[in-house]
C-alpha cells in the first residue's frame, strides 16, 4: 500500500478544510453502523444493478451479500452502490441507447466515491459491456461478476429457454402452426428462473468474453444464476477484489490487444452474438485499441466453432457449464491463443491452461480437430452497400443463401416495417432481399430490429429464411441470413439510404461482400437529395445523437473513447 490516501479517505468532499471533510465523512459512515475499526480498512466498491425492470438481475441482493462476505474475509470493507440497470426488454426505444449512459454512470461513480477496487455485478446484455467500458476508463482495479444464465423450462416434453425458443414459437405462431392458447402457455414457460437468457445470446457471449479477457474469475461465466456455485463464485470474486487492492492490477493491464484477440477467438468458437463485436470494440476503444474488420476476418477464418448451443446449435448455457465451460473451450483453443495474457489475479493464461484438465462433455464442447464448423461464427463484410463494413452471422444462417442476388424490398424505417411487412399486397417473393433503413445508431439507437420477420404470406407458404439487410443490430438469440450493422448507416447518408425497391443486391460470403448493383453516378444522384433526420433538441437524447459513433467504432460516444494508438 502506498502513502496515498486509501479507503474512505480517498477523494474527500471539497469543503475547503480536508480534516473537517474527513471527520464529517467518518461521522456519517458511522451513522451506517460501521465501527471505527472498519472505517480504516481498504474499501471495495460493489457496483450493483438491481431493478424492478430487470428480471435478469433478480438475485442481485444475494450476490451482493456473497461478494461482501468475500471482501470482509480478506479484511476489507465492502460498500455496495447502485448504478442504473438496463433490463433488455423493458427499455424504449432500445437498451443500446442507454449503454453509454450506464458506462458513464459506472465510471463517474467509481471515480467520485472512495474505493480502492471495485466489483462490477451485471448480466443482462448491455450491463456488462457498460460496466467494463466504465471501469476501463476509470482505471481503478476492477473485477466483473456476471449474474449467470437462466435454467430451462419445459413444454410438452421439450426444453425451452429464452430467447431462441421465444423466436421459434413466435415464428410458428405467425405461420399459423401454433394456436393463441398454446402461445399463451408457452409465454409462462420460456423464462422460468432469475438470470440472463438461457442460450448463447448477447449476455452469455459477453460473460464468456469477459472471462476470456481475464476480467472475471476463471470458471465463472456460465454458472447458472440459481446454482449454489454462483454464490460461491461471488464470494471468491469479493476476495479477489480485496487482493486487487494489493496488486493494483488495472483493467488496462488485463484488457490488451492480445487478450482482445483471445476474446474474439472465443466469440468465434462459441458462435456468439453479433452484438459482442460492437461491445468489444467499444471496450477496446476506451483503452486506445482498434479492432479492424480485416483482422476480425482473419481470426474468424482461423477459429472453428466448437460449442453446440442455441441459437447456432442445440444446447443451453446450463449444458455449457456442466460440459466444462469457458475453461474447457480455452483448452481446445490453446494453439490459437496468446498465452502470456494475464487475468485480474495476475495469473497468465498459460498457467491456467497448464492445470490438469477436468472432464469435458464432447457433445457440447467439441475438440479442435472435430469442430462444428471449420470457420468462426461471424464474418465482416464490405462492399458498395457497406463501405465501412457490415456483419453476418454465418453460423446462424442458411448456407444456400450465402451466395445470393435478389431484388430489394425496402422499408424506410421501423414504423414502415411494422405497418407493411404483413400487408397481403406487399410485392415480395422468397428470393427477394428485405432492406430496412434508418435503424442505425444515429437514427434509432440501433435496436435489435435487423431480424426482420419473414412477411406473413411467405411464412405461411413455408419460407423459413430470406436475406435481410439493415443498419440495425440483431438479438444474440436470433438466427437467419441477416446482414447487420451496415455502416455508414442510412441516417448519416450511407449508401443504404439510396436503396430503392427493385434495386439488385448481391451477397457473397465467400468474397465477404455486400454490394448494391446500382451505377455509382446514379447512387450519387440519389444521395444528393439526402437530408438527415431531425435531431432531438434536449437532454440525453440530444447528447446521444450529437456524439454517437458508428458500429465499427463500437457506437461509443466520441468524447469517451481514448485516443486510438
Ligand atoms: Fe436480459 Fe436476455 S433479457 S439477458
Amino acid at each position: 500500500m502506498t502513502d496515498e490516501p486509501h479507503g474512505l479517505d480517498r477523494g474527500l468532499t471539497n469543503y475547503g478544510d480536508r480534516d473537517f471533510a474527513r471527520f464529517l465523512r467518518r461521522s456519517f459512515a458511522r451513522s451506517m453502523g460501521i465501527s471505527r475499526e472498519l472505517l480504516d480498512k481498504p474499501v471495495v466498491g460493489v457496483a450493483m444493478t438491481p431493478s424492478g425492470f430487470n428480471n435478469c438481475h433478480r438475485y442481485m441482493p444475494e450476490l451482493v451479500e456473497a461478494v461482501s462476505r468475500g471482501v470482509f474475509a480478506e479484511g476489507c470493507l465492502p460498500r455496495p452502490f447502485p448504478t442504473i440497470s438496463l433490463g433488455e426488454v423493458f427499455l424504449n426505444p432500445t437498451s443500446m441507447m442507454y449503454r453509454n449512459l450506464m458506462s458513464m454512470d459506472t465510471e463517474e461513480m467509481i471515480l467520485a466515491q472512495p474505493m480502492d477496487a471495485v466489483v462490477l455485478i451485471g448480466g443482462c446484455d448491455k450491463t456488462v459491456p457498460a460496466q467494463l467500458m466504465g471501469a476501463a476508463s476509470a482505471g481503478v482495479p476492477a473485477i466483473q461478476l456476471v449474474t449467470g444464465p437462466m435454467s430451462t423450462g419445459r413444454h410438452k416434453g421439450q426444453r425451452l429457454g429464452a430467447c431462441t425458443d421465444c423466436r421459434g414459437f413466435w415464428a410458428k405462431y405467425r405461420a399459423g402452426s401454433v394456436e393463441s392458447d398454446e402461445i399463451e402457455t408457452v409465454e409462462g414457460r420460456l423464462s422460468v428462473t432469475a438470470g440472463t437468457c438461457a442460450v448463447m445470446g448477447t449476455a452469455s457471449t459477453m460473460a464468456c468474453i469477459t472471462e476470456a479477457l481475464g476480467m472475471a474469475l476463471p470458471g465463472t461465466a456460465a454458472i447458472p444464476a440459481v446454482h449454489a456455485d454462483r454464490l460461491a463464485a461471488a464470494e471468491e470474486t469479493g476476495k479477489a477484489a480485496a487482493r486487487l487492492i494489493r496488486s493494483r492490477i488495472t483493467p488496462g493491464q488485463v484488457i490488451t490487444e492480445k487478450s482482445v484477440e483471445n476474446a474474439i477467438r472465443v466469440l468465434m468458437a462459441i458462435g456468439g452474438s453479433t452484438n459482442a463485436i460492437v461491445h468489444l470494440t467499444a471496450i477496446a476503444g476506451r483503452l486506445g485499441m482498434k479492432i479492424t474488420l480485416s483482422r476480425f476476418n482473419e481470426l474468424s477464418d482461423e477459429t472453428p466453432v466448437l460449442v453446440d448451443l442455441k441459437p447456432v446449435g442445440n444446447g443451453y448455457m446450463e449444458d455449457f457449464h456442466a460440459a466444462g465451460g469457458v475453461g474447457a473451450l480455452l483448452r481446445e483453443l490453446r494453439p490459437l491463443l496468446h498465452l502470456d495474457t494475464i487475468d485480474v489475479e495476475g495469473r497468465s493464461l498459460r498457467e491456467r491452461l497448464d492445470e490438469p484438465a477436468a472432464w469435458v462433455d464432447r457433445a457440447v464442447i467439441r475438440p479442435l480437430a472435430d469442430p462444428i464448423s471449420r470457420v468462426g461464427g461471424l464474418v465482416a463484410l464490405a462492399g458498395s452497400l457497406a463501405p465501412d463494413g457490415a456483419i453476418f452471422k454465418r453460423a446462424a444462417a442458411t448456407p444456400a443463401l450465402f451466395e445470393s442476388e435478389g431484388r430489394a424490398v425496402v422499408f424506410t424505417g421501423l414504423e414502415d416495417l411494422s405497418t407493411r411487412i404483413d400487408d397481403p399486397d406487399l410485392n415480395v417473393g422468397p428470393g427477394d432481399i428485405l432492406v430496412l433503413q434508418n435503424a442505425g445508431p444515429c437514427a434509432a439507437g440501433m435496436p435489435e430490429a435487423g431480424y426482420l420477420p419473414i412477411p406473413k404470406k411467405l411464412a405461411e407458404a413455408g419460407v423459413k429464411d430470406m436475406v435481410r439487410v439493415s443498419d440495425a443490430r440483431m438479438s444474440g438469440t436470433a438466427f437467419g441470413s441477416i446482414v447487420l450493422h451496415v455502416a455508414p448507416e442510412a441516417a448519416v447518408g450511407g449508401p443504404l439510404a439510396a436503396v430503392r425497391n427493385g434495386d439488385r443486391i448481391r451477397l457473397s460470403i465467400a468474397n465477404k461482400r455486400i454490394d448494391l448493383l446500382v451505377e455509382e453516378a446514379e447512387l450519387k444522384r440519389r444521395l444528393a437529395d439526402f437530408e438527415p433526420p431531425l435531431a432531438p433538441a434536449r437532454g440525453y437524447k440530444a447528447l446521444y445523437r450529437r456524439t454517437v459513433l458508428q458500429a465499427p467504432e463500437g457506437c461509443d460516444f466520441d468524447f469517451l473513447r481514448a485516443k486510438i494508438g
